[in-house]
Order: structure tokens, then sequence, then C-alpha cells
């Protein structure tokens, strides 16, 4: 099939490059003339494993083209996927001026009948909006459907999950429509709905809320098993045997980020204000995941005191492992406030320094971990890369000013924390203090 995927971010360039390897002739387009460039380079505009490889073979192969040329593509395709950036608006809804700019474009260029796919995160009802924006702009008689088929890859494992995911959703006004969107997904032989647009739209919502209602559940629990002094890991252990709860998406920590829940959610609580619902409950999940990152400092102080002139060590700052995306990081949280109560701070990411130096120049970046360890007062784990699980500690230890670590994902064993002689203060879990056995 021809097709053309408009917007070239995580959704739009995986997706794309996955139907090119299908053996689909895909443009990937653009209006951003510099990503588009490095894209013909064969450089990607973002850090994803095993994408270049796959843009490479299917560019090689003749199957995947980029462009700017967004008009052209929407002539040669019969199917067009809107993958463009939905960030959120002031008033908490998505912004769908990226859609409606890119639904006049196909408008205008609407030479034969078309299905055109919302592949972005959308509100409900934006299927109605981009067939209205396109039955207003165009100017002939030719036909066309308005799908809307969410996507639900993770960055980091955006590959694999396109290749294998849990579901495919396909929102369509009618069975015909549902089944040219489902031929392209057959190869992949994995679970399909067929379902109304509105719900189509919906169940990428409810998803992305009730995963997010997950983790803030379990980083609630965790906070009243440090009062009473229980294990989180133990507790989401215990719960996720049982399979209607799952054992996935309960990791406590310092609070989901990204650029998706965050966003996704807010504008979930705004659509249900808008149709009458208080969704207090999601409310509260935004709530608590608002005060992880808090509460985390809090505790830093209360173990440190003054954090003025307190070197301190920061081990990860992407909003999750995999990945050079900053966008809704917990480091940007963090890092502000260890500022302005006066401590140094240096830090190490395996590839996210550079995005994070454009917002805090000013902070000392680091070549490995041991550097950011170094003299440092205490260490704080933010993000869990692998590479952190498998660091020589007794180096560490040797090479911090004190042996203290603030662990945000816990990622460390407490009991070889202990028999390194660390302090050690999880999430949810009881600390380890060895400092005080030693002064005893
Ligand atoms: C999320 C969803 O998982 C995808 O299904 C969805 O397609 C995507 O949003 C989207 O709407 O585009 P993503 O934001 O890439 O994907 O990352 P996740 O792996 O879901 O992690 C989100 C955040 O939750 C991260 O900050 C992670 O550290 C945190 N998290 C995750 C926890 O704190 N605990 C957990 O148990 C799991």
């Amino acid at each position: 099939m021809n097709l053309c995927v408009i917007g070239t971010g995580y959704v739009g360039l995986v997706t794309g490059t996955v139907f090119a390897d299908l053996g689909n002739k895909v443009i990937c387009c653009d209006k951003d003339e510099s990503k588009i460039r490095m894209l013909q380079e064969g450089k990607m505009p973002i850090y994803e494993p095993g994408l270049e490889e796959m843009v490479e073979k299917n560019v090689l192969d003749g199957r995947l083209v980029f462009s700017t040329d967004i008009a052209n593509a929407v002539r040669e395709s019969e199917t067009i996927f809107i993958a463009v950036g939905t960030p959120p608006g002031s008033d908490g809804f998505a912004d769908l001026s990226a859609v409606e700019s890119v639904a006049k474009i196909i408008a205008q260029n609407l030479n034969d009948y078309k299905v055109i796919v919302n592949k972005s995160t959308v509100p409900v009802g934006t299927g109605d909006f981009v067939r209205e924006v396109v039955e207003k702009n165009k100017s002939n008689g030719v036909s066309f459907d308005v799908v809307s088929n969410p996507e639900f890859l993770r960055e980091g494992s955006a590959i694999n999950d396109t290749l294998y995911p849990d579901r495919i959703v396909i929102g369509a006004p009618s069975n015909n429509v549902a089944m040219r969107i489902l031929e392209l997904y057959a190869p992949l032989e994995r679970p399909m709905i067929i379902t109304d647009v509105y719900s189509a739209e919906m169940i990428k919502y409810a998803s992305n809320a009730f995963l997010s209602t997950k983790i803030s559940f379990i980083n609630a629990i965790a906070c009243i098993c440090e009062a009473v002094g229980a294990d989180v890991i133990q507790v989401a252990k215990g719960m996720g045997y049982d399979k209607r709860i799952g054992a996935d998406f309960l990791q406590a920590g310092l609070g989901y980020g990204g650029s998706c829940f965050g966003k996704d959610n807010s504008c979930l609580v705004q659509t249900a204000k808008k149709y009458g619902y208080n969704f207090e409950l999601l409310q509260s999940v935004i709530d608590i995941n608002n005060e992880q990152p808090k509460r985390f400092v809090d505790k830093i102080r209360n173990v440190l005191g003054s954090l003025k002139d307190k070197k301190i060590g920061i081990l990860g700052l992407a909003f999750k492992p995999n990945t050079d995306d900053l966008r809704d990081a917990k480091s940007l949280e963090i890092i502000p406030q260890l500022l302005a109560d006066g401590a140094e701070v240096s830090a190490y990411d395996p590839i996210a320094m550079d995005n994070t130096h454009k917002v805090f120049p000013n902070i000392k970046y680091c070549n490995n971990a041991y550097d950011a360890a170094k003299d440092v007062d205490a260490l704080l784990l933010v993000t869990e890369w692998n590479e952190f699980k498998f660091l020589d500690l007794a180096r560490v230890k040797e090479i911090m000013r004190k042996p203290i670590i603030f662990d945000g994902r816990n990622l460390y064993d407490p009991s070889s924390m202990r028999k390194l002689g660390f302090d050690y203060y999880p999430i949810g879990r009881p600390p380890v203090i060895c400092s005080n056995k030693e002064t005893e």
C-alpha cells in the first residue's frame, strides 16, 4: 500500500518505518526541514534502539523516503497517517493546531478517495474535527474517511512495541474502512479491536490514565510503607501475582514523567469537566505524582540538614532509561530545588546530558557515574539506567565524601548496601543506616 505519515516524532517515525518494513511504500514527512535533512542523511533526530538500522534498510530497499513536501505525499498516498505533536494547551486540553493545519493540506490535495488516520493522541471528538476541517477546505467532491488508530508504543522500546503490540485499536466509521487499516497490520498477527471512532479515541486516554493510576497508587502505598516500616517491593510483588492486578507499572519511585501521561491525564480531566463529570480520582493521581519529587528532596533535607554548599551527585537525567528525552523528567524538578538550597550538583546520564545542558548550563556534567559520585555528600539515583545497576559500589563508596545514597527508583538491594556500609534511602522501603552503627 502507498502510505504517508505526517510528523516524524517518536510515533510518526517509528510507525512509518515499521510499515515500510512490512512491505509498504511509505513517505515520512515533516514541515521541519532540518529534521528531514537529517533523516535523508541517515541521522536519527531521536534516540531509539534499533531505529537507525531499520530506517537504513528500508531506505536502501526503496520503500521509505523522507520529504518536506506534504502536499505531494498526500496526493501519492491511499492512506494518510497524522502523527503530529499535540502538546498541552494552556487550558489543559491538547493543542490541535498542528492537526488542523495538516487536515487543511490534506483537503487541498484530495485527488482521490483516501483514508485519513489519526495516530496522534487526540481528545475524543477529534475524528469529527478532522472530518469537518477537510470537508470545509476541500475544493472537489472527492470522498474520504477518518479513522482513529491510537498508538501505544513506549519510548526506548518503540520498535519492539510497534512490532509486537498487545493490541491494535481501529476506530472506523464502517467495517469496510476498518478493513483497509486492518490489512496493514495483519502481518503482525496481533489482537485487533475494531470499534467506533469515539471509543478508539477514549481507549487511548483511558489506558494512559489507568497506567498512571497504577503508578500513583503504588507511590501512595510506598508513602504509607515508609511510615509503618513495610517494604513496597514486597507489597507490589504480593499484589502483582494476582492476575486481576498484574505486576506491571507497580514500581514505586519518583513518579511518572515523559511527554504523554502528564499531558494526557490533564486533557482527560478537562474533557470530563467539559461534559459535566468531575474526575477527582484522576486529579488525585496527578497530585500524588506532583508530590513525589518534592517528598524526595524533603527526605534529602531531613537527612543532610541544610543543603547549602553540600555536593550532590545525580545519576540519570532522562525521564526514563533508554531515551534522551527530558520532557517532564524528574531531574528537572529535583535539580532546581537542590540549587535553590545552595547545593553544588554534579550529574551523569549516558545520553541525556546534551539536552540537560540546555536547561541547566551551570551544573557539572561528568564523564561517567564514578565522576558524578566523586567527593559528594550524597548520591541520588534519579533514572534507573541498566549501567547504574552494575556499578562497582565499593568503588563508589570509596570516592564519595559521605556514603549516602538516595535511590529514587529502588534500583539497589538494601542488604548489599548494608554490607557495603552505605546509608541507603530507597522509596517505600526501610532505610539502611550504617553511619550510626559506626559511631555507636
Ligand atoms: C507511555 C505508555 O506506556 C505508552 O503505552 C503510550 O503509547 C505512551 O505513553 C504515549 O501515550 O505515547 P512512555 O511515556 O514512553 O509510554 O513511557 P512509560 O514506559 O510508560 O513510562 C512513563 C513513566 O512512568 C516513566 O517516567 C517511568 O519511569 C514511569 N513508571 C513506569 C513508573 O514510575 N513506575 C512504573 O511502574 C512504570
